[in-house]
């Protein structure tokens, strides 16, 4: 493998592969040097078109900790300012001697074209998608993977020790790369993944499953009722808003080769949270990204909270070894409930940013050494 630009095709033994090899990193990060010479020589550049704290920070210690010589691109202060484009940025990059391109951007797809770019140049150039619109986001699930698997067995942190467990992605789905990736990983591990969100925040082809699966019980009218509870005016806005995403949203359909478009024994669609919960092993709740939606999304972040919002009462539905995850950055006490996010006992938040290091360090030394 050149470039990670999606867990679409990954293999469970590249995941493997991943899991040892961040395994063995996070053996040297806990040393006293931290640092190994892997990639000495070589240049690795961050080329952030839109904004991000953990994945451009640790991409960046993950190449210092290698040895990597880091450029760190922001476009805001970039030339593209001056109207230089994708493309002719990342040639620029390439002149200055770049081995390895990290790349978000808002758009699907801009990791590709790059990556397209630099294979059509016939240069070994790898790049590594660190988020691209509501495509994937590789290396955020692949930590989320590591993170879990190295709770379960430490020394040994595998695909196949998620096997039957159950794992709830909870939230803003419509607009998640990472849910995307995520899916991909765990349906590769044999886990059983219940997404659960309100329908307004459900791609097109996950919503109308949800329809069709409950045919006979669901009216147009129903859209972001159900499991709600309580009545009022909000339905009307809700069945617009659901009809909008309906119809707006055509392009963020999931691939046809995606587990939901195979009739998967391993996917659950649900709309109310508390089925998903019941009897989970981890809950991933998502960050609602409000700076991707129209206004008529949600009703309100507080109606949100009270029906989606993880909190320690609604987790008591979970075993109870339950762990939660979140990608970040959160939206204290929306999608998560504050308390809930600094019990250690419950939240691995902050092990999944740890642990995006060694995850990132595996990946550079994987594309850098040849070896992916
Ligand atoms: N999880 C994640 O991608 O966070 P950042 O946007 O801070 O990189």
């Amino acid at each position: 493998r050149h470039h990670v630009l999606s867990l679409a095709d990954f293999k469970p033994a590249e995941y493997d592969t991943v899991l040892q090899t961040a395994a063995s990193f996070q053996e040297v990060l806990s040393r006293r040097t931290k640092k190994v010479p892997t990639l000495q020589g070589q240049v690795v550049a961050n080329l952030f078109f839109e904004p991000s704290t953990r994945t451009r920070s640790s991409f960046e210690l993950a190449a210092k900790r290698l040895s990597a010589d880091t450029l760190n691109f922001a476009a805001a202060t970039s030339s593209m300012t001056k109207g230089e484009t994708i493309l002719d940025t990342a040639k620029t990059y390439l002149a200055m001697g770049t081995d390895i391109m990290v790349v978000r951007h808002k758009e699907a797809g801009v990791p590709n074209a790059i990556a397209a770019e630099m294979d059509r140049l016939g240069v070994k150039v790898s790049v590594l998608n660190a988020g691209d619109g509501q495509h994937e986001h590789p290396s955020q699930a692949l930590l989320d993977l590591f993170t879990i698997c190295s709770l379960i067995d430490p020394n040994h942190p595998r695909l196949e020790l998620l096997q039957g467990k159950k794992i709830a992605i909870v939230g803003d789905i419509l607009h998640s790369r990472v849910a995307r990736s995520n899916i991909w990983s765990f349906i590769a591990s044999g886990a059983q993944v219940h997404l659960a969100a309100p329908p307004t925040l459900l791609p097109k082809l996950f919503a109308e499953y949800i329809l069709e699966e409950d045919a006979g019980t669901w009216r147009r009218g129903d859209a972001g009722t159900r499991g709600r509870g309580d009545t009022g005016n909000e339905e009307d806005t809700q069945t617009q808003a659901y009809n909008n995403v309906v119809n707006k949203n055509e392009n963020f359909s999931v691939s046809p080769r995606h587990p939901l478009s195979a009739s998967s024994s391993q996917l659950f669609l649900h709309w109310q949270l508390e089925p998903a919960l019941q009897d989970a092993d981890f809950v991933m709740t998502l960050r609602l990204q409000k700076e991707r939606m129209t206004a008529h999304l949600l009703p309100s972040l507080r109606e949100y909270h009270q029906l989606f919002g993880i909190t320690s009462t609604k987790l008591q539905l979970c075993k109870p070894h339950v762990k939660v995850l979140h990608p970040g950055p959160v939206n204290r006490g929306v999608e998560i409930s504050s308390e809930l996010m600094d019990d250690p006992e419950f939240s691995l938040i902050q092990s999944q940013v740890t642990s995006g290091v060694a995850v990132r360090m595996a990946l550079l030394y994987l594309l850098g050494s040849g070896k992916a």
